[in-house]
C-alpha cells in the first residue's frame, strides 16, 4: 500500500462547525494570543483561559466529522494513510482514522500543570475544567494543549513520518505556524504534494497540486485525481 501522509489544520473541521483561527471571523480575531494561548496567558489569568478551551470544548460536543474527515477513514481501505493534525479536536478519530498524531494537544484531554506527561482523558458528560480542579499530583488541572512558547513533543516523530510519505496531502492550514509548518519540507523530494483550501496557500515547495475547494469536496476530488497515479 503506498504511504500517504496527511497534513492538516482547521480548515479541516470548518465544515464541522468549528472555528478557524486565521480566517476573517475566525478565533484570533476575536481573542489575542497572548491572553488565552500561552503558558504567561495560564499563570496572569487561569480563568479566562480555561473559560476559552471549556468553550471550545463545548462546540466541539456539538460537531461531527464531515465528508473531509470520513473519505480520510475510508482511504484506510486502499492506502497507508497517516494523519498529522494541529487540530485540537478529535473528529478524525471519530470519523474512524486509526493513525492519528496531535501536534498541538488535545481538547478532551487534561493535563498536570507540572508535568506534560499526566494526561487525563476528560468525561464529555463533564467537560469543563475548573479552577480547583486537581491532577493526581496535586497541581491545577490546564488544558492538553501546546501553547505558543511551549515545546511541540510530537514533532519529531511527525518529522520521521513525513518523512517517510510517498504522497503529501496538506488540507486547511494558513501554514503560518511553525514548527508544524515546516513539515512540508521533510517530505521526500519529488513525491506528489496535493494542497486542499479554498484559498491561496503560499507553500515554498515544487511541484504542488492545488485543490481549491473545501474539505469535503477536496477530499473527493483527492481520492480521484489518486486514482489516476497510483
Ligand atoms: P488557520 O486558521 O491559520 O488556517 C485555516 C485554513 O483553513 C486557511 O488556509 C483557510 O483558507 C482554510 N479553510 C477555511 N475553510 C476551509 C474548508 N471548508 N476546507 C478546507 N480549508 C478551509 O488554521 P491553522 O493553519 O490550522 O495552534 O492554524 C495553525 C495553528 O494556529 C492552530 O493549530 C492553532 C492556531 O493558533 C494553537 O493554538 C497552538
Amino acid at each position: 500500500m503506498k504511504k500517504i501522509v496527511v497534513l492538516t489544520g482547521a480548515g479541516m473541521s470548518a465544515e464541522s462547525g468549528i472555528s478557524t483561527f486565521r480566517d476573517s471571523g475566525g478565533l484570533w480575531e476575536q481573542y489575542r494570543i497572548e491572553d488565552v494561548a500561552t503558558p504567561e496567558a495560564f499563570s496572569r489569568n487561569p480563568q479566562l483561559v480555561l473559560d476559552f478551551y471549556n468553550m471550545r470544548r463545548r462546540e466541539l460536543l456539538k460537531a461531527s466529522p464531515n465528508k473531509g474527515h470520513a473519505g480520510l477513514a475510508e482511504m484506510q481501505d486502499e492506502y497507508d494513510i497517516s494523519i498529522i493534525t494541529q487540530n485540537v479536536d478529535n473528529l478524525h478519530e471519530k470519523a474512524g482514522s486509526r493513525r492519528v498524531l496531535h501536534l498541538h494537544g488535545e481538547l478532551m484531554k487534561a493535563r498536570s500543570s507540572v508535568n506534560p506527561d499526566l494526561i487525563i482523558d476528560i468525561d464529555p458528560e463533564n467537560p469543563e475544567i475548573k479552577l480547583g480542579d486537581k491532577a493526581p499530583d496535586g497541581s491545577q488541572m490546564r488544558p492538553h494543549i501546546v501553547w505558543f512558547g511551549e515545546a511541540v513533543p510530537m514533532m519529531y516523530e511527525a518529522e520521521r513520518e513525513v518523512g517517510k510519505a510517498e504522497v503529501l496531502v496538506v488540507i486547511g492550514t494558513s501554514l503560518n505556524v511553525y514548527p508544524a509548518a515546516g513539515l512540508v519540507h521533510y517530505a521526500p523530494a519529488g513525491i506528489p504534494v496535493y494542497l486542499i483550501d479554498p484559498q491561496e496557500v503560499a507553500v515554498h515547495r515544487q511541484g504542488v497540486h492545488f485543490i481549491k475547494k473545501g474539505a469535503s469536496e477536496g477530499v473527493a476530488e483527492l481520492r480521484k485525481l489518486l486514482k489516476e497515479i497510483i
